[in-house]
């Protein structure tokens, strides 16, 4: 094992309150791209951040929608990766206190993970614009999302938002995830590029004496920070450790 493992085996072994902020880059051995990487759906053409706006979203939910349709049925059909399993192992193991993701897949769910902050949402629940209406996720709405359709409210014939968070919009959980990551011991990042904030501003609230553990194939703007950085792909990585 190389040194940077063999640390990363030790601050695990050694940890009471690991805490785990993750980003795209765990769910894409599952099929789902991340964004900003050379695949990323902002490098695949016609997608950007706009998309995800939400002043772009009410002006435009059709064209959201057609775009979103492939990617939501990329997400729906995704089954989690060595990693997700390997953090519900974690916290079975009492030693991950919680998760917190910038993701809307749902992944740390189906793996059974029962301590995690969606912070940008999900889409388990849809909510209408104009009522304020809320469904969970029915037949009805999932077939029309999957074909590239705007779902309506069955009651006002207001336009379905997926319940998660946009651009212009404020997270969920964000005062949660704070505690959570001042009481870590251990901090770890799994596959985020830490450039979209306030996520990415969240390991400058750790304790002093926490270490911090960053596993991305890219560098991130928080590499020198770390104590241990490794870029490779997170599952072979974890893989090493060989807690499943
Ligand atoms: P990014 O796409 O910005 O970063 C994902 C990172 O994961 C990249 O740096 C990849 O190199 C890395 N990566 C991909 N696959 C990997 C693997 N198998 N092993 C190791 N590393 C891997 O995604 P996020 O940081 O999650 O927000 O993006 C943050 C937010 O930007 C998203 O939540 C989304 C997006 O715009 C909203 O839409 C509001």
């Amino acid at each position: 094992m190389s040194k940077q493992v063999d640390r990363l085996m030790d601050f695990l072994q050694k940890s009471r309150s690991l805490v785990v902020i993750t980003g795209a880059g765990i769910s894409t051995k599952a099929g789902i791209p991340d964004f900003r990487s050379s695949s990323g759906i902002y490098r695949q053409g016609g997608v950007n951040e706009t998309l995800f706006h939400i002043d772009y979203f009410r002006d435009h939910p059709d064209e959201f929608y057609k775009t979103f349709g492939p990617l939501y049925e990329q997400i729906t059909s995704a089954q989690p990766t060595y990693a997700h399993r390997f953090l519900k192992r974690l916290e079975e193991l009492g030693r991950l206190k919680m998760i917190i993701t910038q993701n809307i897949d749902g992944l740390h769910h189906k793996a059974g993970s029962a301590n995690v902050i969606e912070i940008h949402g999900h889409l388990r629940q849809w909510d209408c614009l104009s009522c304020r209406a809320s469904y969970g996720t029915e037949g009805w709405i999932d077939e029309k999302v999957k074909k590239g359709e705007t779902p309506l409210c069955q009651g006002c014939g207001g336009i379905l938002k997926p319940h998660v968070v946009f651009f212009g919009e404020y997270v969920m959980g964000l005062e949660k995830a704070m505690q959570f990551v001042q009481t870590a011991d251990l901090l770890m990042v799994l596959g985020s590029s830490l450039v979209v904030y306030p996520v990415a501003g969240l390991p400058g609230y750790r304790d002093e004496n926490a270490h911090f553990v960053i596993l991305n194939k890219e560098a991130t703007p928080l590499d020198d920070e770390a104590d241990v950085v490794i870029h490779e792909d997170i599952d072979e990585t974890l893989q090493k450790l060989g807690f499943l």
